[in-house]
């Protein structure tokens, strides 16, 4: 299977593909594309490509990010029909579980296709559902790397990200520790995780990085100065909940021009997002089949450079 294929999927979770009819245009192209409000390609490090929709794999665990799902058949459907739709960018993390994500990314989809990137995580602990406790101690994130390689059956882990910065070690220290698992060819590119431009900047010192995973979407953009760092810098930024996670987006304005352009809220949150940055890689999250389909159909919704005014306006 090649990852840029077509993906054939519909809009709105059922909305026929057709153009015109409508101030929306689709994109009847490959995700090969390169406009920027497409699914076009971004290479992280500059050699490892990517197309730039990817899927977070944290919703395909139990309940509070806790053990097992209570379907697993369904937690595999769900990674297999991401990659045939042409995902190849997996997000995850150790804690996801903790354990289970890994592992399921490894049970659905090892041997892996050829140009599967999976990008994981390792610097927070899981005393129990729904909490999160940093550790970036470097004994501990060495171990970490070396667990996550086991679990997801790698060699070499394309972009490990530092989950968080611990506020109790040193960032030089915790970063020190994957800059000798990349030395020794266990990590092939570092990312970090809720950074500001000047805590991206001081990682720099120790080791490149290529890549940050800040919360954003179109209605928190709280990060927006570290976006602009990125495109700067020409680092990929993987924004989490990117469709607002838990709470989902609620606006009035958004779900009228979702409406009008016969695309759902969050598959016009997602093209906004495409549209935004040529260095934006959304990971949304799901563990529906459905939802799934419908969050990759975003890639070809296209909306005219008026559109995007009033679209750009209800974001900012
Ligand atoms: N670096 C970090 O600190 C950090 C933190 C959080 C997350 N992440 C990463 O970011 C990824 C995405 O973040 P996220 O999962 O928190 O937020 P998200 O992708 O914005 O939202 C996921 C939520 O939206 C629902 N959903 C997905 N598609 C939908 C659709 N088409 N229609 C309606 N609801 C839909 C999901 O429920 P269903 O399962 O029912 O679809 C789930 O509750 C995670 O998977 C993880 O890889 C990173």
């Amino acid at each position: 299977m090649t990852r840029r294929k077509f993906l054939g999927t519909t809009l709105a979770g059922g909305a026929t593909l057709v153009a015109g009819g409508s101030n929306m245009i689709f994109a009847a192209k490959s995700s090969a594309a390169t406009e920027p409000g497409t699914n076009s390609v971004f290479r992280l490090g500059g050699d490892v490509p990517v197309s730039r929709l990817g899927f977070g794999a944290m919703r395909i665990t139990g309940e509070g990010i806790w053990g097992w799902p209570a379907d697993r058949g369904n937690a595999l459907k769900v990674l297999r029909r991401a990659v045939e739709l042409g995902v190849d960018l997996i997000d995850t993390a150790d804690a996801y579980g903790p354990e289970t994500s890994e592992l399921l990314i490894a049970e659905a989809l090892h041997p892996y296709p050829k140009d599967l990137v999976i990008a994981t995580k390792g610097g927070l602990t899981r005393p129990g559902p729904g909490q999160w406790v940093p550790n970036g101690r470097p004994e501990y994130l060495t171990q970490c790397v070396e667990k996550s390689l086991k679990r997801l059956q790698l060699e070499r882990i394309d972009l490990y990200q530092l989950h968080r910065i611990d506020p109790k070690v040193p960032m030089e220290e915790s970063l020190g520790a994957l800059k000798k698992m990349q030395e020794a060819g266990k990590i092939r590119h570092v990312g970090l995780s809720e950074v500001s431009p000047e805590e991206i900047d001081r990682a720099r010192k120790v080791l490149p990085i290529v890549s940050v995973q800040n919360q954003y979407n179109i209605g928190n953009r709280r990060w927006e100065k570290t976006l602009t760092y990125c495109e700067k810098e020409r680092l990929g930024f993987m924004p989490w909940s990117p469709i607002g996670g838990n709470r989902g987006l609620k606006d009035n304005a958004l779900e009228a021009a979702a409406k009008d352009y016969h695309a759902s809220v969050v598959q016009l949150a997602l093209a906004w997002l495409l549209h935004r940055s040529p260095v934006m890689l959304p990971i949304p999250g799901t563990s529906s089949v459905t939802h799934l389909e419908e969050n990759m159909a975003a890639a070809k919704l296209k909306l005219t450079a008026e559109d995007w005014k009033r679209v750009d306006a209800i974001a900012s």
